[in-house]
Protein backbone atom coordinates (compact mmCIF):
# COMPACT_ATOMS: atom_id res chain seq x y z
CA UNK A 1 0.00 0.00 0.00
CA UNK A 2 3.42 2.84 0.45
CA UNK A 3 3.69 2.25 -3.44
CA UNK A 4 6.93 3.30 -4.61
CA UNK A 5 7.59 4.78 -1.02
CA UNK A 6 9.26 4.04 1.77
CA UNK A 7 7.32 4.91 4.76
CA UNK A 8 3.60 5.82 4.99
CA UNK A 9 4.03 9.44 6.68
CA UNK A 10 6.27 9.95 3.11
CA UNK A 11 3.32 9.12 0.78
CA UNK A 12 0.93 10.98 3.10
CA UNK A 13 3.37 13.82 2.41
CA UNK A 14 3.30 13.38 -0.96
CA UNK A 15 -0.15 13.03 -1.48
CA UNK A 16 -0.91 16.60 -0.04
CA UNK A 17 -1.58 18.31 -3.53
CA UNK A 18 -3.93 15.89 -4.28
CA UNK A 19 -6.16 16.07 -0.87
CA UNK A 20 -6.35 19.81 -0.56
CA UNK A 21 -7.32 20.01 -3.97
CA UNK A 22 -10.03 16.95 -3.27
CA UNK A 23 -10.95 18.97 0.41
CA UNK A 24 -11.16 22.66 -1.22
CA UNK A 25 -13.64 21.37 -4.17
CA UNK A 26 -16.20 21.14 -1.17
CA UNK A 27 -15.55 24.10 0.44
CA UNK A 28 -15.09 26.80 -2.90
CA UNK A 29 -16.72 27.00 -6.02
CA UNK A 30 -13.84 28.36 -8.00
CA UNK A 31 -15.89 29.66 -10.78
CA UNK A 32 -18.33 31.98 -8.35
CA UNK A 33 -15.60 33.13 -6.45
CA UNK A 34 -16.99 31.99 -3.40
CA UNK A 35 -16.07 29.67 -0.55
CA UNK A 36 -19.40 27.76 0.44
CA UNK A 37 -19.31 25.58 3.83
CA UNK A 38 -22.28 23.14 4.88
CA UNK A 39 -24.12 26.33 6.55
CA UNK A 40 -25.97 29.35 5.86
CA UNK A 41 -24.33 32.45 6.29
CA UNK A 42 -27.62 33.24 8.22
CA UNK A 43 -26.27 30.55 11.08
CA UNK A 44 -22.70 31.96 11.70
CA UNK A 45 -24.08 35.91 11.54
CA UNK A 46 -24.74 35.59 15.37
CA UNK A 47 -21.72 34.04 15.94
CA UNK A 48 -19.92 36.74 17.90
CA UNK A 49 -16.96 34.75 19.79
CA UNK A 50 -15.22 31.69 18.69
CA UNK A 51 -13.60 28.92 21.08
CA UNK A 52 -11.28 26.47 19.74
CA UNK A 53 -10.02 23.42 20.90
CA UNK A 54 -8.21 20.62 20.00
CA UNK A 55 -4.73 18.83 20.45
CA UNK A 56 -1.21 18.52 19.00
CA UNK A 57 -0.83 19.19 15.24
CA UNK A 58 -4.58 19.93 14.84
CA UNK A 59 -4.53 22.44 17.48
CA UNK A 60 -1.53 24.26 15.56
CA UNK A 61 -3.91 24.37 12.94
CA UNK A 62 -6.52 26.19 15.52
CA UNK A 63 -3.95 28.45 16.01
CA UNK A 64 -3.24 29.28 12.26
CA UNK A 65 -7.48 29.56 12.40
CA UNK A 66 -7.01 32.37 15.14
CA UNK A 67 -4.99 34.44 12.99
CA UNK A 68 -7.20 34.31 9.78
CA UNK A 69 -10.70 34.65 12.25
CA UNK A 70 -9.73 37.46 13.74
CA UNK A 71 -8.15 38.97 10.68
CA UNK A 72 -10.75 38.65 8.22
CA UNK A 73 -14.28 38.08 10.23
CA UNK A 74 -12.98 40.57 13.04
CA UNK A 75 -14.59 37.87 15.34
CA UNK A 76 -13.02 36.95 18.74
CA UNK A 77 -11.05 33.62 19.08
CA UNK A 78 -10.41 31.74 22.74
CA UNK A 79 -8.10 28.51 21.67
CA UNK A 80 -6.88 26.08 23.90
CA UNK A 81 -5.60 22.42 23.97
CA UNK A 82 -8.13 20.12 25.07
CA UNK A 83 -6.70 18.82 28.12
CA UNK A 84 -6.40 22.79 29.66
CA UNK A 85 -9.86 23.74 28.24
CA UNK A 86 -11.70 20.30 29.87
CA UNK A 87 -10.49 21.50 33.61
CA UNK A 88 -9.97 24.92 33.62
CA UNK A 89 -13.83 26.24 33.89
CA UNK A 90 -13.58 28.35 30.92
CA UNK A 91 -16.47 31.29 30.61
CA UNK A 92 -19.11 29.96 28.07
CA UNK A 93 -21.54 32.43 26.83
CA UNK A 94 -24.96 30.15 26.12
CA UNK A 95 -25.22 29.85 21.93
CA UNK A 96 -21.85 30.36 21.55
CA UNK A 97 -19.93 28.59 18.98
CA UNK A 98 -16.81 26.30 20.13
CA UNK A 99 -15.10 24.30 16.97
CA UNK A 100 -13.15 21.18 17.51
CA UNK A 101 -10.64 20.15 15.39
CA UNK A 102 -9.26 16.14 15.02
CA UNK A 103 -7.63 13.92 12.83
CA UNK A 104 -9.16 11.06 14.26
CA UNK A 105 -12.48 12.24 15.53
CA UNK A 106 -11.46 10.00 18.34
CA UNK A 107 -8.75 11.50 20.74
CA UNK A 108 -10.13 11.74 24.24
CA UNK A 109 -9.43 14.80 25.51
CA UNK A 110 -10.86 16.61 22.46
CA UNK A 111 -13.80 14.55 22.99
CA UNK A 112 -14.50 15.46 26.53
CA UNK A 113 -14.40 18.78 25.54
CA UNK A 114 -16.42 19.16 22.96
CA UNK A 115 -19.17 17.40 25.41
CA UNK A 116 -18.40 19.85 28.17
CA UNK A 117 -18.75 22.38 25.60
CA UNK A 118 -22.39 20.82 24.61
CA UNK A 119 -23.24 20.34 28.63
CA UNK A 120 -22.22 24.58 28.43
CA UNK A 121 -25.27 25.10 25.78
CA UNK A 122 -22.32 25.63 23.16
CA UNK A 123 -23.08 25.31 19.30
CA UNK A 124 -20.65 22.15 18.38
CA UNK A 125 -18.50 22.72 15.43
CA UNK A 126 -16.25 19.78 14.20
CA UNK A 127 -13.18 19.74 11.61
CA UNK A 128 -12.46 15.89 11.43
CA UNK A 129 -11.16 13.71 8.76
CA UNK A 130 -12.43 10.49 10.19
CA UNK A 131 -16.24 10.51 9.28
CA UNK A 132 -17.60 7.80 11.12
CA UNK A 133 -15.64 9.00 14.51
CA UNK A 134 -17.41 9.91 18.02
CA UNK A 135 -16.59 13.33 16.95
CA UNK A 136 -17.89 13.62 13.48
CA UNK A 137 -21.88 11.87 14.86
CA UNK A 138 -21.57 14.53 17.72
CA UNK A 139 -21.16 17.68 15.69
CA UNK A 140 -23.70 20.10 14.85
CA UNK A 141 -21.77 21.77 12.22
CA UNK A 142 -19.57 19.43 10.36
CA UNK A 143 -16.61 19.98 8.55
CA UNK A 144 -15.13 17.21 7.25
CA UNK A 145 -11.23 16.94 6.01
CA UNK A 146 -11.37 14.25 2.69
CA UNK A 147 -7.54 13.81 3.72
CA UNK A 148 -7.95 9.90 2.95
CA UNK A 149 -6.66 7.54 5.97
CA UNK A 150 -3.54 9.29 7.56
CA UNK A 151 -1.56 5.77 8.86
CA UNK A 152 1.58 7.42 9.99
CA UNK A 153 1.59 8.10 13.64
CA UNK A 154 2.96 12.21 12.64
CA UNK A 155 0.38 13.99 11.29
CA UNK A 156 0.79 15.72 8.16
CA UNK A 157 -1.61 15.49 5.04
CA UNK A 158 -4.83 15.86 7.19
CA UNK A 159 -2.83 19.01 8.84
CA UNK A 160 -2.86 20.46 5.58
CA UNK A 161 -6.70 19.57 4.83
CA UNK A 162 -7.42 21.09 8.51
CA UNK A 163 -6.01 24.56 6.96
CA UNK A 164 -8.18 24.87 3.79
CA UNK A 165 -11.01 23.89 5.75
CA UNK A 166 -10.35 26.26 8.07
CA UNK A 167 -9.25 29.21 5.53
CA UNK A 168 -12.45 28.60 3.65
CA UNK A 169 -14.29 29.01 7.29
CA UNK A 170 -12.57 31.84 8.48
CA UNK A 171 -13.65 33.67 4.69
CA UNK A 172 -17.26 32.12 5.54
CA UNK A 173 -17.58 33.71 8.83
CA UNK A 174 -16.48 37.12 7.26
CA UNK A 175 -18.85 36.81 4.77
CA UNK A 176 -21.49 36.26 7.23
CA UNK A 177 -20.37 39.09 9.54
CA UNK A 178 -20.43 41.28 6.43
CA UNK A 179 -16.71 41.81 6.45
CA UNK A 180 -15.75 40.59 3.18
CA UNK A 181 -16.59 42.53 -0.59
CA UNK A 182 -17.30 40.44 -3.27
CA UNK A 183 -13.93 41.51 -4.45
CA UNK A 184 -12.11 39.85 -0.81
CA UNK A 185 -13.59 37.22 -1.17
CA UNK A 186 -12.78 36.40 -5.05
CA UNK A 187 -9.30 36.86 -4.20
CA UNK A 188 -9.60 34.45 -1.30
CA UNK A 189 -10.78 31.74 -3.39
CA UNK A 190 -8.04 32.43 -5.84
CA UNK A 191 -5.31 32.00 -3.46
CA UNK A 192 -7.25 28.89 -2.23
CA UNK A 193 -6.92 27.61 -5.64
CA UNK A 194 -2.89 28.02 -5.86
CA UNK A 195 -2.52 26.43 -2.57
CA UNK A 196 -2.25 22.53 -4.37
CA UNK A 197 0.43 24.25 -7.20
CA UNK A 198 2.14 25.22 -4.94
CA UNK A 199 2.09 22.06 -2.63
CA UNK A 200 3.55 20.30 -5.75
CA UNK A 201 6.27 23.48 -6.48
CA UNK A 202 7.29 22.74 -2.72
CA UNK A 203 7.59 19.04 -2.65
CA UNK A 204 10.12 19.18 -5.90
CA UNK A 205 12.31 20.30 -3.12
CA UNK A 206 12.47 17.38 -1.72
CA UNK A 207 15.96 15.78 -2.49
CA UNK A 208 17.90 19.43 -1.26
CA UNK A 209 16.01 19.09 1.91
CA UNK A 210 17.26 15.23 2.20
CA UNK A 211 20.95 16.68 1.13
CA UNK A 212 20.75 19.03 4.06
CA UNK A 213 19.22 16.78 6.72
CA UNK A 214 22.66 15.48 8.10
CA UNK A 215 23.27 19.19 9.08
CA UNK A 216 19.96 18.97 11.96
CA UNK A 217 20.57 14.98 12.72
CA UNK A 218 23.33 15.85 15.04
CA UNK A 219 21.61 18.17 17.14
CA UNK A 220 20.82 17.68 20.35
CA UNK A 221 18.77 21.05 20.23
CA UNK A 222 16.51 22.81 17.44
CA UNK A 223 15.11 26.06 17.62
CA UNK A 224 11.87 27.19 15.44
CA UNK A 225 11.12 30.37 14.96
CA UNK A 226 7.81 32.62 12.73
CA UNK A 227 6.02 35.18 13.05
CA UNK A 228 2.40 35.60 12.68
CA UNK A 229 0.76 32.52 10.73
CA UNK A 230 3.83 31.02 10.57
CA UNK A 231 4.64 30.59 14.74
CA UNK A 232 2.09 27.92 14.91
CA UNK A 233 4.09 26.77 12.19
CA UNK A 234 7.30 26.89 13.74
CA UNK A 235 5.57 25.05 16.93
CA UNK A 236 4.17 22.08 14.54
CA UNK A 237 7.65 21.90 12.85
CA UNK A 238 9.31 21.27 16.14
CA UNK A 239 6.76 18.95 16.95
CA UNK A 240 7.32 16.65 13.71
CA UNK A 241 10.71 16.72 14.45
CA UNK A 242 10.65 15.49 18.08
CA UNK A 243 8.39 12.92 17.58
CA UNK A 244 9.93 11.33 14.90
CA UNK A 245 13.67 12.11 15.19
CA UNK A 246 13.71 12.51 18.93
CA UNK A 247 15.51 16.11 19.27
CA UNK A 248 14.34 18.03 21.25
CA UNK A 249 13.09 20.93 19.65
CA UNK A 250 11.06 24.05 20.38
CA UNK A 251 9.05 26.10 18.00
CA UNK A 252 9.10 30.27 19.43
CA UNK A 253 7.42 33.37 18.19
CA UNK A 254 10.44 35.14 16.23
CA UNK A 255 10.23 37.97 18.56
CA UNK A 256 10.31 35.90 22.02
CA UNK A 257 13.79 34.59 21.31
CA UNK A 258 15.42 38.02 23.32
CA UNK A 259 13.76 37.59 26.36
CA UNK A 260 15.10 33.99 26.52
CA UNK A 261 15.17 31.59 24.99
CA UNK A 262 18.36 33.31 22.97
CA UNK A 263 20.50 32.41 25.86
CA UNK A 264 20.55 29.01 24.18
CA UNK A 265 22.21 29.71 21.19
CA UNK A 266 25.86 28.71 20.16
CA UNK A 267 26.70 26.49 16.86
CA UNK A 268 25.10 23.72 18.41
CA UNK A 269 21.90 24.60 18.19
CA UNK A 270 20.56 25.02 14.71
CA UNK A 271 17.88 27.62 14.22
CA UNK A 272 15.34 26.83 11.47
CA UNK A 273 13.34 30.43 10.43
CA UNK A 274 10.01 30.40 8.47
CA UNK A 275 10.17 33.40 7.13
CA UNK A 276 8.28 33.70 3.67
CA UNK A 277 8.06 37.09 1.99
CA UNK A 278 5.33 39.70 3.48
CA UNK A 279 4.40 42.44 5.85
CA UNK A 280 6.00 40.16 8.32
CA UNK A 281 9.34 39.39 6.66
CA UNK A 282 11.65 42.19 7.64
CA UNK A 283 10.79 42.02 11.53
CA UNK A 284 11.59 38.04 11.39
CA UNK A 285 14.50 38.24 9.61
CA UNK A 286 15.87 41.23 12.07
CA UNK A 287 15.12 38.41 14.80
CA UNK A 288 17.06 35.86 12.61
CA UNK A 289 20.19 38.78 12.81
CA UNK A 290 20.14 38.16 16.32
CA UNK A 291 20.17 34.89 16.49
CA UNK A 292 23.40 35.01 13.85
CA UNK A 293 25.11 37.33 15.44
CA UNK A 294 26.00 35.19 18.58
CA UNK A 295 27.03 32.48 16.48
CA UNK A 296 23.61 30.78 15.99
CA UNK A 297 23.92 28.55 12.62
CA UNK A 298 20.53 29.25 10.63
CA UNK A 299 18.27 27.39 8.27
CA UNK A 300 15.89 29.66 6.26
CA UNK A 301 12.60 28.82 4.26
CA UNK A 302 12.04 31.44 2.59
CA UNK A 303 10.93 32.22 -0.92
CA UNK A 304 13.45 33.41 -3.99
CA UNK A 305 12.90 37.02 -3.10
CA UNK A 306 13.37 36.68 0.99
CA UNK A 307 16.53 34.30 0.47
CA UNK A 308 18.18 36.90 -1.96
CA UNK A 309 17.34 39.23 0.32
CA UNK A 310 18.43 37.88 3.90
CA UNK A 311 19.94 33.94 2.76
CA UNK A 312 23.55 35.24 2.94
CA UNK A 313 25.47 33.86 6.13
CA UNK A 314 22.63 31.04 6.58
CA UNK A 315 23.82 27.16 7.08
CA UNK A 316 21.33 26.63 4.28
CA UNK A 317 18.19 27.90 2.57
CA UNK A 318 15.31 26.06 1.73
CA UNK A 319 13.23 27.58 -1.35
CA UNK A 320 9.55 27.68 -1.36
CA UNK A 321 7.74 29.03 -4.24
CA UNK A 322 6.27 32.63 -3.60
CA UNK A 323 2.59 32.31 -2.50
CA UNK A 324 0.37 34.49 -0.46
CA UNK A 325 0.62 35.08 2.99
CA UNK A 326 -2.94 33.57 3.59
CA UNK A 327 -1.70 30.35 1.95
CA UNK A 328 2.37 30.01 3.54
CA UNK A 329 1.09 28.22 6.19
CA UNK A 330 0.11 25.53 3.88
CA UNK A 331 2.63 25.54 2.03
CA UNK A 332 5.51 25.58 4.84
CA UNK A 333 4.05 22.61 6.21
CA UNK A 334 6.24 20.79 3.45
CA UNK A 335 9.27 21.71 4.12
CA UNK A 336 9.16 21.06 8.36
CA UNK A 337 7.50 17.82 6.98
CA UNK A 338 10.46 16.73 5.21
CA UNK A 339 13.20 17.47 7.42
CA UNK A 340 12.17 16.12 9.94
CA UNK A 341 11.45 13.13 7.87
CA UNK A 342 14.61 12.68 6.44
CA UNK A 343 16.45 13.66 9.65
CA UNK A 344 14.76 10.67 11.28
CA UNK A 345 15.48 8.19 8.54
CA UNK A 346 19.01 9.12 8.81
CA UNK A 347 18.78 8.58 12.26
CA UNK A 348 17.32 5.18 11.75
CA UNK A 349 14.13 5.71 13.88
CA UNK A 350 10.67 4.26 13.11
CA UNK A 351 9.09 6.70 11.26
CA UNK A 352 5.55 5.84 10.73
CA UNK A 353 5.31 4.16 14.85
CA UNK A 354 7.68 6.32 16.88
CA UNK A 355 8.36 5.09 20.06
CA UNK A 356 5.59 6.02 23.02
CA UNK A 357 3.39 7.53 20.24
CA UNK A 358 -0.31 5.91 19.40
CA UNK A 359 -2.25 7.31 16.12
CA UNK A 360 -5.35 7.99 18.30
CA UNK A 361 -5.00 9.24 21.71
CA UNK A 362 -8.19 7.69 23.37
CA UNK A 363 -6.63 7.92 27.28
CA UNK A 364 -6.63 10.85 29.18
O1 LIG B 1 -6.59 12.82 15.89
P1 LIG B 1 -6.25 14.18 16.45
O2 LIG B 1 -6.06 15.20 15.41
O3 LIG B 1 -7.27 14.62 17.49
O4 LIG B 1 -4.89 13.98 17.20
C1 LIG B 1 -4.31 15.03 17.93
C2 LIG B 1 -2.87 14.73 18.27
O5 LIG B 1 -2.77 13.55 19.04
C3 LIG B 1 -1.99 14.58 17.02
O6 LIG B 1 -2.07 15.70 16.20
C4 LIG B 1 -0.53 14.32 17.41
O7 LIG B 1 0.00 15.47 18.01
C5 LIG B 1 0.27 13.90 16.18
N1 LIG B 1 1.08 12.76 16.48
C6 LIG B 1 1.12 15.01 15.62
O8 LIG B 1 1.89 14.61 14.54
Amino acid sequence: EKGNYRHYMQKEIFEQPIVVAQTLQTYVRPFEGEVALPVVDADLQAVNRLTIVACGTSFYAGLVAKYWVEQFARVPVDIDVASEFRYREPVLEPGGLALFISQSGETADTLAALRHARSQQQRIAVVVNVPTSSMAREADLLFPTHAGPEIGVASTKAFTCQLAVLAALAANLARAKGRLTREEEQEIVGHLQEAPAALNAALNHDEDIAAMAHLIAPARDVLYLGRGPDFPMAMEGALKLKEISYIHAEGYAAGEMKHGPIALIDDNVPVIVIAPSGPLFEKTVSNMQEVRARGGKIVLISDAKGIEEAGEGCMATIEMPAVHPLIAPLVYAVPVQLLAYHVAVLKGTDVDQPRNLAKSVTVE
